[in-house]
């Protein structure tokens, strides 16, 4: 059984103003098995934060159904555990804090906790940090924070909207690499949303490409570089300019949101 199942999603808003329908999903169907890492991508405005926030069970949709381990979703549940941009963490609690919060909200003791979290700790590389708080930290540690946040709640799938997408280009190719080192030791699975085609084809197993909106897929990829991927020598292998040229060409040439504010 996938992970992950979408199935003929569809989604309209209603214009608050105009009462205007606005189809922003016109039919997305796309499954993640167990471990594995899937990327959408796609031109800006083509509905990638609306696939995974009905996902997440933040807004519903108006077609179509969204399964995990073939349970329906219906609002937001600990079975999907969201890594926000903007992190998202407790200012006023510390590193460890932080992390043990989730686990402390479901009952586990304080011993299991602290070994949860010190071994979740140890893989995102902030170990040492526990006494910390949050502004204490740079930019990278804030987000290895937050993945550590949710990894450490072991969800079925892990979203992830754009998590490095206010982070300048040498942190965010540090953090790259370690969410693929991060990715390759625990195989949690992640359904990925980016408009960067280099991040998505370095990262992912599958890439799913939308078309603009109202989306349906256009393509689904097989990115069959070897792991463990290491940047500089991934982005050597002729495949990956093979795979980066292709989504260019589909996508119609350049970044796809190249417009785009
Ligand atoms: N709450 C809303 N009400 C009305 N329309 C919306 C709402 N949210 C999004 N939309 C519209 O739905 C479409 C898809 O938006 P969405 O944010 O999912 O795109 P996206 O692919 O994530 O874009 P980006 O790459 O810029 O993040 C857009 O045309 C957007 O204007
Ligand atoms: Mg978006």
């Amino acid at each position: 059984m996938n992970t992950l199942e979408i199935n003929g999603l569809r989604k309209e808003y209603v214009d608050h103003y105009t009462g205007e329908t606005i189809p922003a999903i016109g039919e997305v169907t796309f499954s993640i098995g167990e471990g594995e890492f899937v990327s959408v991508l796609g031109p800006s405005g083509c509905g990638k934060t609306t696939v995974l926030n009905i996902v997440a069970g933040f807004i519903d949709h108006t077609a179509g159904d969204v399964l995990v381990h073939g349970r329906s979703v219906h609002g937001p549940g600990p079975d999907r555990g969201v890594v926000f941009q903007s992190h998202a963490l407790f200012p006023w609690k510390t590193v460890l804090g932080n992390v043990t919060f989730g686990l402390r909200m479901k009952g586990v003791s304080r011993a299991q906790r602290e070994v949860a979290a010190a071994d979740i700790l140890e893989l995102v590389g902030l170990s040492g940090f526990e006494r910390k708080y949050p502004h204490e930290l740079s930019g990278g540690m804030q987000q290895r924070l937050g993945l550590a946040r949710v990894l450490v709640n072991e969800p079925e799938v892990m979203l992830m909207d754009e998590p490095f997408a206010s982070i300048d280009a040498q942190t965010r190719r540090k953090l790259q690499q370690d969410l693929t080192e991060i990715f390759e030791k625990r195989r949690p699975t992640v359904f990925f949303v980016t408009h960067d085609i280099d991040e998505a084809v370095f990262l992912s197993d599958r890439v799913v490409l939308l078309s603009h909106r109202p989306s349906t897929v256009a393509e689904i990829i097989d990115i069959e570089l070897p792991r463990p991927r290491i940047w500089r020598e991934t982005v050597e292998d002729p495949r990956f300019r093979e795979y980066t040229h292709h989504i260019e060409e589909r996508l119609g040439g350049g970044e796809p949101d190249a417009q785009a504010g």
